[in-house]
């Protein structure tokens, strides 16, 4: 199905034969047991229990899986997701190489949580990790994640580049695909062993949902990963997984109007004085732009910039109208979030990540334009 279009794909992927009578779209089926039959023996592949096999929530990873090109199991949220891909496949005296400008939960999940059980980590800036691996520096490591556009200061890396060497040095090589999308970059495609998304981000982009996955192409890894999820509970519920799968249908539409949003806001800010270090990918010049354009397939609506203060950040919140305070990213609406207010990232008081939403984009950018003035 590759070969067909974004929207197409995002539409019809994982999408069963058709059955006359039957509904167009799947329902959602709730049911925590199902009818075994007389026992012995259960009938083989029959469902039994929902925390490990669900007819909902196969629809939505034959769906995900298929955007991403491999085989896919969809978690709670995303960091379930990522825990799951990192702790299925090491386990005590492994190294692991983890962003050191990631999203910052995962090296929490990391600091508190991998290294209590005896996994040595190691931290690499999204923009050394491709000269750091060239170099030798993943020898000993069991896993590496790469966070590519990185999150929040949308820093790129050579995913093929560190598969190479990933492979090279025997280490499995999983990205945080959470910022780009499956329509936006496929990992499994470049070398990565193991691709995951928080699917609570655009993949579903209503500000709705919890819902993460990680897809594979080895066999074994996703029984592992499949082991680790049954084992740990980390099955999302059927209502999630249905309407995860209803929403992904317009992500083409959604990240096309994003994106767009995005090339105009990255311009508004820029030619504001009041706003320094504007980054988004996909504008000549940015220190990523080389690297995106050529790794990713289209750009989203991710964009950050510094403005001068906490305070000033309040301004341009208080004056704007269709920017609205709040933190993640990908949805319909647009919002700004101030990156310092929780800790953890390097980043200035008045660091924002602006995420764009589906507005006419001459109105959020005047929008924001007239909030800047309230800053002059
Ligand atoms: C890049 C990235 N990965 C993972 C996550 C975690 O996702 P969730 O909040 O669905 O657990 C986030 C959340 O912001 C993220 O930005």
């Amino acid at each position: 199905m590759t070969s067909w279009g974004d929207g197409t794909r995002s539409v019809r992927a994982g999408e069963s034969a058709a059955v006359p009578g039957a509904p167009l779209r799947p329902s959602p089926v709730f049911a925590a047991p199902f009818h075994l039959g007389d026992v012995p023996p259960r009938t083989d592949g029959a469902d039994a229990y929902a925390r490990t096999e669900h007819p909902t929530l196969r629809e939505f990873e034959a769906a995900v899986g298929e955007l991403d090109g491999g085989r896919s199991l969809s978690f709670a949220t995303g960091m379930a997701a990522i825990s799951a891909a990192v702790l299925a496949c090491v386990g005590a005296g492994d190294r692991v190489v983890l962003p050191s400008d990631g999203y910052y939960t995962t090296r929490l999940l990391a600091r508190d949580e991998l290294e209590r059980f005896g996994v040595r980590v190691d931290y690499v800036p999204t923009t050394e990790i491709e000269a750091v691996a060239r170099g030798g520096g993943l020898e000993g490591a069991r896993m590496v994640l790469l966070e590519t556009p990185s999150n929040p200061q949308l820093d790129v890396c050579d995913i093929a580049a560190v598969a190479r060497a990933a492979s090279a040095a025997g280490a499995l090589l999983a990205v945080d695909n959470t910022t780009a999308t499956p329509l936006g970059q496929r990992p499994l495609d470049l070398g990565a062993d193991l691709t995951i998304g928080s699917d609570t981000k655009a993949l579903t982009g209503h500000s709705d949902l919890l819902l993460g996955h990680v897809s594979t192409r080895d066999e074994e890894l996703y029984a592992r990963i499949q082991g680790w999820r049954n084992h740990t509970g980390n099955t999302p519920g059927p209502f999630e997984a249905w309407l995860g799968h209803r929403s992904m249908s317009t992500l083409d539409l959604r990240l096309a109007r994003q994106a767009e949003n995005a090339a105009a806001v990255a311009e508004v800010l820029a030619s504001s004085s009041s706003v320094r270090n504007v980054r988004w990918p996909w504008r000549a010049g940015d220190p990523s732009y080389e690297l995106a354009s050529r790794q990713m397939l289209r750009p989203n609506g991710v964009v950050s910039a510094e403005l001068a203060s906490e305070s000033d950040v309040g301004v341009l919140l208080s004056a704007a109208r269709l920017w609205t305070a709040a933190t993640s990213f990908g949805g319909v609406h647009s919002t700004v979030d101030r990156r310092a207010q929780w800790g953890g990232d390097a980043v200035a008081p008045g660091f924002v990540r602006l995420s764009c939403g589906i507005e006419d984009t001459a109105d959020l950018a005047d929008d924001l334009a007239r909030a800047l003035d309230a800053l002059a």
